[in-house]
């Protein structure tokens, strides 16, 4: 885990919606790819979670699921250091010592952020207009090189970066500056009912959850959006629907976009969308039944937790003793 020569990578997912098939294919997946090649931290992370409001026996749940659901996609927990960021009081002590470098102004131009808080107006905290320092703490104590994310978090590494040049130069060299490693390959996945906008668990009817049974999945699939001609063609312009079924079948099954289309020449829409359910079908069993059964094995579940913490600390206080003496603090031991 210490060895030098292997670029660091850190990543997190908010446990504050089930995870999904957009999640899957478009975050975790690529994480299982890296985790042989990079020196990986992946996190979940519960103190974003808590920038709007959560039920707590609910929060509680998947903080904990999620994690088996990690390790049942097959990121291995001696592989990577797997944690929950509220674990690591680290993070929030970084946090507050950056948000004194970072300026009201960047912050405000998160476009992360007017979408939330026209999502939340009622409910405007400082810790959503924050969210992003505790991101960039998040990435820095850990001297991370490469943050995969997808393209809606690039704002934010864009501005962890800012932060840790800024710190570097009033300092000297202090954090790694690191950079938003976003996959080409990695699918990028649509709403079923919906394929302008993105898979989200926000959205629930046009999602796929990693835990839906079968038969949720089937009904979903059936009732995905198409359009109304016949061909199964991908087309992003015209056939937005059609063309993300195309995307999710093609990933699913690990066929080219050529090869799914030539399969279902000829067929209908009839034929075609319950193929997609059925090889999404197929591509999450053994997901889900592992979760199931890891889910099941709480001591197994809470060593892998806990040794992950216990990891991340020592790694994340040698960052935030350095950080501690160049602002000034007087050293507690
Ligand atoms: N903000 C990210 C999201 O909503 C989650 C996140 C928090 C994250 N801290 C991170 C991602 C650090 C990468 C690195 O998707």
């Amino acid at each position: 885990m210490a060895d030098q020569s292997k670029k660091r990578i850190f990543s997190g997912i908010q446990p504050s919606g089930e995870l999904t098939l957009g999640s899957y294919m478009g975050a975790i997946k690529n994480w299982v790819d890296l985790q042989d090649e990079y020196d990986c931290l992946y996190c979940i992370v519960d103190m974003h979670a808590i920038t709007v409001r959560q039920d707590p026996a609910t929060l509680r749940r998947r903080s904990v699921n999620q994690l088996a659901q990690y390790i049942a996609c097959g990121l291995d927990p001696q592989k990577n250091i797997m944690f929950i960021q509220s674990h690591v009081p680290q993070h929030a002590e970084l946090s507050w010592i950056l948000g004194c470098y970072t300026q009201f102004g960047e912050l405000s131009r998160m476009t992360q952020f007017k979408a939330k808080a026209a999502q939340h107006a009622d409910n405007i905290t400082a810790g959503l207009f924050t969210y992003p320092v505790l991101m960039a703490a998040d990435i820095l104590l850990y001297q991370a090189d490469l943050v995969p994310v997808g393209e809606d978090q690039r704002q934010h590494v864009e501005l962890t970066r800012d932060i840790a040049q800024r710190f570097n130069s009033v300092y000297s060299d202090t954090f790694v500056l690191p950079e938003a490693f976003i996959p080409k390959v990695g699918a990028r996945l649509m709403s079923l009912d919906d394929p302008t906008t993105k898979m989200s668990k926000s959205l629930p009817d046009g999602c796929v959850n990693l835990m839906d049974p079968p038969e949720v999945i089937m009904k979903k699939f059936k009732r995905a959006v198409t359009d109304c001609e016949t061909a199964v063609k991908f087309d992003k312009e015209n056939k937005a629907g059609i063309s993300n079924l195309l995307t999710i079948y093609c990933a699913a099954t690990g066929k080219t976009l050529a090869e799914a289309e030539a399969e279902f020449a000829g067929q209908g829409y009839g034929v075609f969308k319950p193929a997609v359910g059925e090889a999404v079908v197929e591509l999450l069993r053994p997901i889900r039944e592992e979760s199931q059964r890891i889910m099941d094995d709480k001591a197994y579940l809470e060593s892998v937790y806990q040794e992950g913490a216990e990891r991340a600390r020592r790694l994340a206080q040698k960052t935030l003793s350095k950080v501690q003496r160049k602002v000034g603090f007087v050293a507690a031991r």
